[in-house]
């Protein structure tokens, strides 16, 4: 073996971590991304979402893209769910075959709340923590859309909502999947909650840090029951900037410190982390931003957010984060894992199929070949 691949093989991204209960052969995980490609009534996933899940089957962690936890979830088309049985059985299908090339995957469960718009409910408002517009955008049938004033949710609509949650774990659980990822990033409904400019909540779901971030420890532990208390991931964004009411400041991100703190006390097997967004493509990312929530958290932590093979190795190698995901090089690198190790090139996406069409940008990108990699 050459010296330049025993040098490669020797790296941080490659080396074999335990998240929580989830053995990985390698910190290389593949971040949640929807890609819109459950063109059906059903949003059942398809032959081309096993497709796509098994081409990545070499990350060392699988996340799937956002997943509805319930038709009242629905805020963006073409994304499927886990709340039927005929979507759990066309899951099944891709936690089969992801498992079958010897991967592991875990399932986003997204709740859009009120980043959603009434073309996605039958003209119904969609529900929020308080009705205030979160001024977003939302993607519907008619292309994007500005959000609206949602219906604030009632007590009734919040222990509804848990308990979606824990069916779709369930669902889940029953689909073969290895665990489940609680998307509380952007703008969705857990990260609505707890922000203070959106939920004007007098009752225990509101108020301050502890009535805000109730809904989001009740949802890790009622999705944490079908897997013993283990196998639960939580994504969070703090840094976030979107609209008005989304934005990075120091008070939001002091709200954080304590919200990951909190969840030392919750079955959390990894906290999965968007750092702040890089000013240009090519600025590295920041890693302080990334060790202030790990002095928080004594679990396993996922680092994300515009990092490459050397920041990757980096930030791991720093002690800053266990595990690293990739977003945009895994959609064009399907087997990225192999390139780190082999030191290769690495190709570049099209944004313009991220999020549209059929095979065109999802299952067609190269996997690449030994005999360029030896030249
Ligand atoms: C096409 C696309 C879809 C995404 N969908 C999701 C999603 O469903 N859930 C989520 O938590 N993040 C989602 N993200 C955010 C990514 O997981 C990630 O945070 C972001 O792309 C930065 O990582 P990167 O620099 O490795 O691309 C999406 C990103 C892209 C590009």
């Amino acid at each position: 073996m050459s010296t330049a691949l025993l040098s490669a093989l020797d790296q941080p991204l490659l080396r074999r971590a335990d998240l929580g209960g989830l053995s990985l052969p390698n910190r290389v995980v593949l971040a949640p991304m929807t890609r819109a490609r459950a063109a059906n009534a059903a949003l059942v996933p398809t032959e081309l979402h096993a497709a796509y899940y098994g081409q990545r089957a070499g990350a060392g962690l699988i996340i799937t893209e956002g997943t509805w936890v319930s038709e009242q979830a629905i805020g963006f088309v073409n994304v499927p769910g886990i709340y039927s049985e005929e979507q759990l059985l066309a899951w099944r299908r891709v936690t089969d075959l992801v498992h079958a090339l010897g991967g592991r995957i875990v399932l986003q469960l997204w709740h859009t709340g009120a980043a959603s718009h009434p073309d996605h409910h039958g003209g119904a408002l969609p529900a929020g923590p308080s009705a205030i517009n979160p001024r977003v955008r939302t993607f519907t049938p008619g292309g994007f859309r500005e959000t609206v004033t949602p219906r604030a949710m009632t007590r009734a609509d919040i222990v509804a909502t848990v308990a979606d949650f824990r069916a779709a774990a369930e669902h889940a659980h029953r689909a073969g999947f290895d665990g489940v990822e609680v998307g509380a990033l952007g703008s969705s409904l857990i990260a609505q909650f707890l922000n203070p400019r959106i939920n004007e909540r007098s009752d225990e779901y509101g108020i301050d840090r502890t009535g805000r971030r109730r809904l989001l420890l009740e949802i890790i532990d009622a999705v944490a029951e079908p897997w013993g208390g283990q196998r639960v991931g939580v994504r969070l964004s703090p840094y976030w900037t979107e609209g008005d009411y989304f934005t990075a400041a120091e008070a939001v991100l002091a709200d954080y410190d304590e919200h990951v703190s909190a969840l030392g006390d919750h079955p959390v097997a990894y906290l999965h982390l968007r750092g702040r967004d890089v000013a240009m493509p090519d600025d590295a990312p920041d890693l302080d931003a990334i060790a202030r929530y790990r002095r928080q958290f004594d679990g396993p932590l996922i680092a994300n957010n515009g990092f490459d093979q050397a920041t990757g190795n980096a930030i791991i190698e720093a002690g800053v984060a266990d595990a690293v995901s990739y977003a945009r090089h895994f959609v064009a690198n399907p087997d990225l894992v192999t390139r780190f190790a082999l030191g290769r090139e690495l190709t570049v996406g099209d944004p313009d199929t991220y999020y549209g069409g059929g095979v065109g940008g999802y299952v067609d990108y190269p996997m690449g070949a030994w005999e360029d990699a030896a030249r």
